[in-house]
């Protein structure tokens, strides 16, 4: 073998057995680079014998040809190399624990929305949902709201309109008027919803939230508005009995209606439910008034029921012992974190509902 063709074979080999893409860069220099070895060969033609130049040129091309070509293929799979090893290091392995992570909390509001769900569900209330952005009629007229009615100030309603046709609910009730129009008796549902009134204090919050519970069908009568509120308010705080009493009231949408409190006892500034000789108002209920059935295209003489509006953030204080119901809506990721809820810590009710 020629010591040509024993350099050509050495240079192959070497292209081929390079490594990395740094191995590969020398050797690309050293071979075909500016300085490099077939660069220095062609400046051999000069001083050789006009006859040889010739072939000795078409020799060093082709062999510089072949180069170029196995250096470009090896050049090809070295980067291949190099991103699959780059992927198979960068594979995230996701049954890995985090190094650092922050659990949300559900909000004690949410979490107690759940709750009330869950309860009534048990005794086959289904969900609706009505618009924060309602209308006059949904909200006061067709719930039997005469004209002059004090909730229908424009110092207690905030109204979007000059006209006072469209505003931000003021109680959940206006779903029982979305939900008998659109559907047919009987009708058993509960609503949770956001609810909007002028007023701020320590006890009240311009924006709160309520539960509408509505329950029509051929012979529902007091009795059973008594006997869901006791079984929900002993699911509620679960306990065994409770003391509640009904209040004579009025709502122009209830006739009769009546306001709902329940027994407590204070010990070392804890409310102890279903003893005790204090009273706590949380709700507002009454039977359906026949105006309101004849609004909401019910036949009133055929169908009747109840219906009870309940203070969900009322609620949520008492169970959990929150004192100022401001702080539901400060978003302060502390207090969050101390009065929230585990993700995971859904509410049933045969597991108990806050274990
Ligand atoms: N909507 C009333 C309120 O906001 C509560 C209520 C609801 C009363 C249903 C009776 C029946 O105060």
């Amino acid at each position: 073998m020629s010591d040509f063709e024993k350099k050509k074979d050495e240079l192959k080999e070497k292209i081929r057995v390079s490594k990395d893409l740094k191995e590969i860069n020398l050797i690309h220099e050293e071979i075909l680079g500016k300085n490099g070895f077939i660069n220095l060969e062609f400046k051999k033609i000069v001083s050789l014998d006009p006859k040889e130049k010739k072939n000795f040129a078409a020799r060093i091309n082709k062999l510089k040809v072949e180069l170029q070509d196995i250096y470009n293929k090896k050049l090809i799979d070295i980067s291949n190399q190099e991103i699959n090893s780059k992927i198979a290091k960068e594979k995230i392995d996701v049954t890995l624990p985090e190094k650092e992570f922050k659990i949300g909390k559900v909000h004690p509001i949410s979490q107690v929305i759940d709750e009330i769900t869950s309860i009534f569900s048990e005794i086959g209330f289904s969900v609706e949902e009505g618009p924060d952005v309602e209308n006059e009629y949904n909200n006061f007229t067709a719930l039997n709201t005469p004209e002059n009615h004090p909730a229908k100030d424009m110092h207690d309603t905030f109204y979007l309109d000059e006209n006072m046709k469209t505003l931000l609910r003021t109680h959940t009730s206006p779903v029982q008027v979305r939900t008998m129009l659109k559907g047919k008796p009987p009708f058993k549902i509960i609503a949770p919803g956001r609810t909007y009134r002028s007023d701020s204090d320590q006890t009240h919050t311009p924006m709160f939230h309520q539960l509408e519970g509505l329950h029509i069908d051929q012979n529902i009568n007091m009795g059973h508005l008594k006997g869901c509120l006791n079984y929900f308010i002993k699911e509620y705080f679960e306990v065994e009995k409770i003391k509640m009493r009904f209040r004579p009231s009025h709502f122009p949408f209830t006739e009769p209606s009546a306001e709902v409190d329940i027994g407590y006892r204070l010990e070392n500034n804890n409310i102890i439910i279903g003893e005790g000789d204090k009273w706590l108002e949380i709700l507002g209920c009454g039977m359906v008034h026949p105006n309101v059935l004849k609004n909401c295209k019910v036949d009133s003489k055929k169908y009747q029921g109840f219906a009870f509006g309940i203070g969900i953030d009322r609620l949520a204080m008492l169970k959990y012992g929150i004192n100022d119901l401001r702080s539901f809506f400060e978003c302060d990721y502390r207090w969050l974190n101390h009065y929230g809820f585990d993700p995971l810590d859904v509410p049933t009710n045969y597991r108990g509902l806050s274990r």
